[in-house]
């Protein structure tokens, strides 16, 4: 019989990805989202991507009692915990909140799991735990910091999942640190949808291209870099939902935890990214020069090395196929 995994916040941009992917790959599946960021409508459109009916429950990770109906219903293999609050600026505003959902969320969750006897979970982690990078590429092993409070709870996640696993044999932990996220589904069908004026790159692109923004301001371009603008490590989320895959048949399998980055090993810069993006939309996009944003690095790129070697991972698709399926998502969700 196949394993079911409980995807926390699998109604978000890299959770509904990930649910795709682990269907497909012959997993069932059981959401848990509160939908606070993100919109019921996206289930359906899961239901159409899969050609099966979704199981979803409603509600927070904030909530044992939900958390316990779960896997009292549910034969639950293994979790993967996408839950979570993820706006850097937002997070220096609401510490509190932040803490809460990030850290007590993943707490309420691992006692949950204790309770019923689950010890595989795979966790959403960032690269902003490593700070400003002393090396690139940035390897598993570099040191740990944070600038943010966003990047504080990821890295007091990531401790506790080390204290955990130490306390006792069973657990088995996949810590995946994601670079930059970006496109979406070949559908079209889902992709990142969100509310607000975008804080990140690729979403605020996208919003110029569909008009609904008028111009990129881009944060500086006197960084040590080859055009003087910021180098991200962009991956393609359906690569990213690949790996998750990937993680979670090595804990079950396994029973080994392992911390791994996923990205592509190669950065771009934002002024390649604009025209990229430009490419696949085929019109020119307005930008002008910004000074730098606060708690920027210059440059930030994935040894991709490890996640190879441990979960056989490796990135596929290249950034003409994150603009273009970007491109066809925004498109078709101004229209609709
Ligand atoms: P997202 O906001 O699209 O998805 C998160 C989902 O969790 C949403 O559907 C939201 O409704 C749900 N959620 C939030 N709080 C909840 C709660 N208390 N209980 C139940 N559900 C809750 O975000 P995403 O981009 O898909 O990110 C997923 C994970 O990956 C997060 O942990 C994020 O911090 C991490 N991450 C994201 C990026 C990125 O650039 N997108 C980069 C690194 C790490
Ligand atoms: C940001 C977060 C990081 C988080 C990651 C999630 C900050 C300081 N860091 O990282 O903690 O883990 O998102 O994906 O917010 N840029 C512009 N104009 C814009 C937006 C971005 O020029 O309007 C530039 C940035 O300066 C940067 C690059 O684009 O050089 C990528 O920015 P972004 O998409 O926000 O990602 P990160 O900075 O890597």
């Amino acid at each position: 019989m196949a394993d079911t995994i409980l995807l926390t916040g699998g109604a978000g941009y890299i959770g509904s990805h990930t649910y795709v992917e682990l269907v497909a790959a012959g997993y069932d599946v059981v959401i848990l989202d509160n939908f606070s960021n993100s919109r019921p409508e996206v289930i359906d459109r899961l239901e159409v991507i899969s050609g099966a009916p979704v199981t979803v429950y409603t509600g927070d990770v904030l909530d044992p009692a939900v958390l316990e109906r779960v896997f009292v219903e549910r034969n639950i293999a293994a979790v993967i915990h996408f839950a979570a609050l993820k706006a850097v600026g937002e997070s220096a505003e609401k510490p509190i909140e932040y803490i809460q959902t990030n850290v007590s969320g993943l707490v309420n969750l691992l006692a949950a799991m204790k309770k019923h006897g689950v010890h595989r979970l795979v966790f959403s982690s960032s690269a902003t735990v490593y700070g400003e990078p002393e090396t690139l590429p940035i390897p598993e092993d570099a040191p740990r910091s944070y600038t943010n409070t966003y990047g504080f709870t990821k890295l007091v996640c990531e401790q506790t999942l080390e204290q955990v696993a130490a306390s006792d044999p069973r657990w088995a932990f996949g810590t995946l640190r994601y670079f930059n996220p970006a496109g979406a589904h070949d559908t079209g069908l889902i992709g990142e949808d969100p509310n607000d004026i975008p804080n990140n790159l690729m979403p605020y692109i996208a919003k110029v291209a569909t008009g609904e923004l008028e111009r990129l301001s881009v944060f500086g371009n006197d960084y040590e870099t080859p055009d003087g603008t910021g180098v991200r490590d962009y991956i393609h989320v359906v690569d990213l939902a690949r790996g998750h895959v990937q993680s979670v048949r090595a804990l079950i399998e396994s029973g080994e935890s392992h911390t791994v980055n996923l990205g592509t090993g190669k950065g771009y810069s934002v002024l390649e990214m604009l025209k990229s993006y430009e490419s696949a939309c085929g019109h020119e996009l307005a930008y002008s020069i910004a000074p730098r944003r606060a708690g920027d690095v210059a440059a930030s790129f994935a040894d991709p090395s490890k996640a190879h070697a441990i979960l056989g991972f490796q990135a596929e698709r290249d950034l003409d196929d994150m603009c273009r399926t970007s491109w066809n998502w925004v498109s078709r969700l101004k229209n609709t």
